[in-house]
């Protein structure tokens, strides 16, 4: 038996049991893990509201994202054996301090990587990994806009960004988390709950407006995001912190400037093999040269999720969240 934290019926942070679970033995394909540092993100509170369907119905364990060893292999694994440090992002599992996933949905974690960090980041910084370099290509010279960034994805985006030659200006909800956002990138902030952010945008750009907009927050943002892109412009919406974007009329993006939309996910830009191993380096990479931090600024017990997921849609955290088994 061990430890996790499961809902049995969707709906607030409160439905998260903290219980004894069966795990099995890894059957074929699959690896065990030891995990050392779970993380917690945006898109577990989804599952756990019942927003987005748990894949396996209910009952399921939250989370999908941790670091650890591996304690136990299933036939016809090869290239990881027991003892491997290892991180992954698998859909539910993840608050346990053990659980079974397919061994090819591992990455070996290099030397100078932290448990800790690896589960700061490896959904996160992925994230930002494939919507800087893959979904619009981000290049010196370029102006980003990211919204909540002073949050876990924003803040490695705001980093990231600026490593890259980018101008960032980024949205926050208060002062203070305008200050860190500065500290990690951003060259401008916008309290867009006080301020019209688009406003803004078109003032501190002389006009000119963004190249494209990273926007996790959703329904709020929407259609703001849109004013703030010049003609040709990329509206990147990765997520709903706020709720999801009502319906829209295909034709905004006509009369907005011939703009481009997107709604990516993960799953489908990590889907492959390589496509998962290529990103992973890259994160390494640039989190390993110092270029970009993770900052794990929230720790909790694994018992004390139901924290997390509080502090999180209170809007209290910045950084990442982990949870430590
Ligand atoms: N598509 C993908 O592949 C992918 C992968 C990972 C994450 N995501 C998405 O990325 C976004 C960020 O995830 P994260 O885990 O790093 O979370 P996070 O940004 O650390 O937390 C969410 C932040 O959103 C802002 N926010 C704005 N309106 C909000 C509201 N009504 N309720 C709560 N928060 C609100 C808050 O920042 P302020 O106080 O500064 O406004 C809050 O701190 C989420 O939308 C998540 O679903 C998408």
């Amino acid at each position: 038996m061990v430890a996790a934290v499961r809902v049995h019926k969707t709906g607030g942070p409160e439905v998260m049991v903290y219980e004894q679970i069966e795990l099995a033995a890894p059957g074929p394909g699959q690896i065990k893990i030891k995990q050392h540092a779970i993380g917690v993100n945006y898109i577990d509170t989804y599952f756990r509201m019942g927003m987005y369907p748990a894949p396996g119905g209910l009952p399921f364990v939250v989370g999908s994202e941790g670091a650890g060893e591996v304690i136990a292999v299933g036939s016809g694994v090869t290239d990881l054996k027991v003892g491997d440090r290892v991180a992954a992002v698998v859909a539910m599992g993840g608050y346990a301090e053990e659980r079974i996933i397919p061994a090819d949905r591992a990455v070996k974690m290099p030397d100078n990587i932290s448990y800790e960090q690896a589960a700061g980041m490896m959904l996160k910084g992925m994230t930002a990994e494939y919507l800087l370099r893959r979904t619009f290509k981000v290049e010196k010279g370029h102006t980003v806009l990211v919204h909540a960034a002073a949050g876990g994805v924003g803040l490695i985006l705001c980093q990231w960004a600026k490593h890259l030659g980018a101008t960032v200006i980024g949205t926050v909800g208060s002062k203070d988390k305008a200050e860190l956002a500065k500290q990690n990138g951003a060259d401008h902030t916008i309290l867009y709950k006080d301020e019209d952010f688009a406003a803004k945008v078109k003032d501190i750009t002389g006009g000119r407006l963004c190249d494209v907009v990273y926007d996790g927050v959703g329904k709020t943002t929407f259609p703001g995001s849109l004013d703030c892109l010049r003609p040709l412009g990329m509206f990147v919406s990765y997520g709903a912190a706020s709720g999801q974007i009502d319906a829209f009329n295909i034709n905004i993006l006509q009369f907005k400037g011939s703009l481009f939309a997107t709604r990516p996910t993960l799953n489908h830009y990590a889907a492959k093999r390589e496509d998962l191993v290529a990103i992973a380096k890259d994160l390494f990479d640039v989190v390993g040269s110092g270029a970009v931090k993770i900052d794990v600024s929230g720790s909790y017990a694994l018992k004390d999720a139901r924290k997390a997921h509080e502090d999180l849609e209170g809007r209290k955290t910045t950084g990442s969240l982990i949870l430590k088994p």
